[in-house]
Order: structure tokens, then sequence, then C-alpha cells
């Protein structure tokens, strides 16, 4: 199975551990880039870090943790390639996969309890991206995201007037 990468800052410590030895024991195998502790740190940096490594090919996903989830999601998507999304139930982070191929995952220490967790993760690792009309549109984010396509490029007739 592919690798997952997980990290956190302090406020998402103790559900990274959580969430790390439940996809342990489903035979996911983990890489986990920190932090290792509930003293203060910066998301930002454990955020990137996983990210880029998601980003590089080292790993095949990511799962972020903060407080909230939000600071985490926001730096990973600064990373060219990551699709990253923060939910809060498992039918959000369903989709997520099925029609915006995410590939990192944020949730929210402080928001999320231990078995809701690991709902979201399950459904969010085991669905597939639908393709089709779906891949169209994640292909354009990749192009905007690339400086391939401006707004100024939206064809007329699909520009709100
Ligand atoms: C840390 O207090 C908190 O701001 C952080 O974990 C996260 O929730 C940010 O989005």
């Amino acid at each position: 199975m592919a690798m997952i990468a997980v990290g956190s800052d302090h406020a998402g410590f103790l559900l990274k551990e959580d969430v790390k030895k439940f996809l342990q024991e489903k035979g996911f195998p983990v890489r986990d880039f920190g932090t290792f502790d509930q003293e203060r740190v910066d998301y930002t940096d454990y955020g990137l870090v996983v990210a880029e490594a998601v980003a590089k090919g080292e790993c095949e996903k990511g799962i972020l943790f903060c407080g909230t989830g939000v600071g985490m999601s926001i730096t990973a998507n600064k990373v060219k390639g990551i699709r990253a999304v923060v939910c809060s139930e498992p039918c959000s982070a369903k989709f997520a996969r099925a029609h915006n191929d995410t590939n990192i995952l944020a949730l929210g220490g402080r928001i999320v309890g231990t078995e809701l967790a690991k709902m979201i993760v399950e459904v969010w690792l085991l669905t597939h991206f639908e393709g089709g009309r779906h891949a169209v549109r994640v292909e354009k984010i990749t192009r905007f995201e690339n400086g391939q396509q401006a707004a100024e490029d939206v064809p007329a007739q699909n520009r709100p007037a």
C-alpha cells in the first residue's frame, strides 16, 4: 500500500497520534513528519513539509492536523500540485476524493473527535477519483495553478454578466 504522510502542530498532535495508530492497524504505511509532542509550534512548518513530500511523490497522500484544520489546508494548498481539503464529516471527504481528487486531508484536533476522524480518514482513503467530467475541472485548476489559464481565458458564454 502507498505511503501516507502525516503531520501536525501542537493542537493536532493528539489526534495525529490516534489516526496514525488507526492507519497502522489498517495496514497503511505511515511516515510521520512531526510534531512529536504538545509544545507550541507553527502549523505552517509541518504543513509545508508534508505537502512537499506529497507533491514530489515521496508519499501518495498526506493527512494534516492542527486546531481546526484550516491553517494546514491553506498552507498545503500553496504547494504546486496539492489539492488539500479540510473536512469535519465523511460526506465531504468522500466527494473531495471522488470529484476533486484531493491528495491532502486536513483535520481539526479541536473540532472532530477520534472516532469521527477515523471515519473521515477511512472514507477519504478508500474513495477513488471518478475522473470524466471531474478530471476536466481538476485539469483546469492545474492549468490555472501553472499560469496557463487566467480568468480572461474563460469562454465568454461561461462568464457571469
Ligand atoms: C493553534 O493555536 C491554531 O491556530 C492552529 O492549530 C490552527 O487551528 C490554525 O489554523
